[in-house]
């Protein structure tokens, strides 16, 4: 198979590690001058080439560089960051916009309105101005990830969903999915409890 990336693939993953060290290193500062870490743990992905072309070709778009990465999809570069508690979620988020040459393309809000399966997440979507040629042959170039934001809870959630989902068809059945939905609430019931014993041991 021809590659989609081709030669912005170096590029793309110059981005997504460039992304990831800036994140690391606000969290770092944050835990140094003696605070809690942001957030639990952070995984990075580069779509594959494979799910990039499923992806284009939904959208009846060609298999390009353009396409793939230069608006339009923003998910080549995914980071997703793993909050222990909600607010973390929060503080992450505004970090984040505060990153030099990071600018907010989109911002779904899966956390105020879970999806109706009971899907939980905040998903950010950053343009980053990188000093090299985008796909667009910009230099300083544009580039986009998505980077989402959950609580160990809501990941867990979303795992469990996913291998369900990846076995069988499972949405038209009505208990498994009003199932699924009752335990996506009951996990973010606990999330705000566990917030706010957070806050009760901060205070005491
Ligand atoms: P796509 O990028 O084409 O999926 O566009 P979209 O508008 O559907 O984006 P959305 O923000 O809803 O989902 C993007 C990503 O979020 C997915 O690739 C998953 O990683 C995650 N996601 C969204 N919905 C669900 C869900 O119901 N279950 C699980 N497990 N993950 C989800
Ligand atoms: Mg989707």
């Amino acid at each position: 198979m021809e590659s989609i990336y081709g030669k912005y693939r170096d590029g793309l993953a110059k981005t997504l590690d460039d992304l990831t060290a800036r994140i690391k290193g606000y969290n770092k500062a944050h835990v140094e001058a003696g605070n809690e870490p942001l957030y639990e743990h952070l995984i990075t992905r580069l779509k594959s080439e494979e799910s990039m072309a499923a992806k284009l070709d939904e959208r009846g778009l060609p298999h390009t560089p353009r396409e793939a990465l230069a608006g339009g999809i923003y998910d080549a570069c995914g980071i997703r960051i793993v909050c222990c508690f909600i607010n973390d979620i929060t503080e992450n988020i505004k970090r984040i916009k505060e990153l030099p040459g990071v600018k907010v393309v989109r911002e779904k809000d899966y956390l105020t309105k879970a999806k109706p399966n009971g899907y939980r997440s905040y998903h950010l979507i950053i343009s980053v101005e990188e000093p090299y040629e985008d796909a667009l042959g910009n230099n300083p170039g544009i580039w986009y990830a998505e980077i989402q934001l959950r609580t160990i809870a809501m990941d867990s959630w979303a795992a469990l969903e996913h291998k369900l989902k990846y076995k069988k068809t499972i949405y038209d059945n009505n208990l498994i999915v009003s199932e699924l939905r009752r335990c996506a609430d009951e996990l973010a019931a606990c999330d705000v409890s566990m917030q706010t014993i957070r806050e009760m041991i901060n205070n005491a």
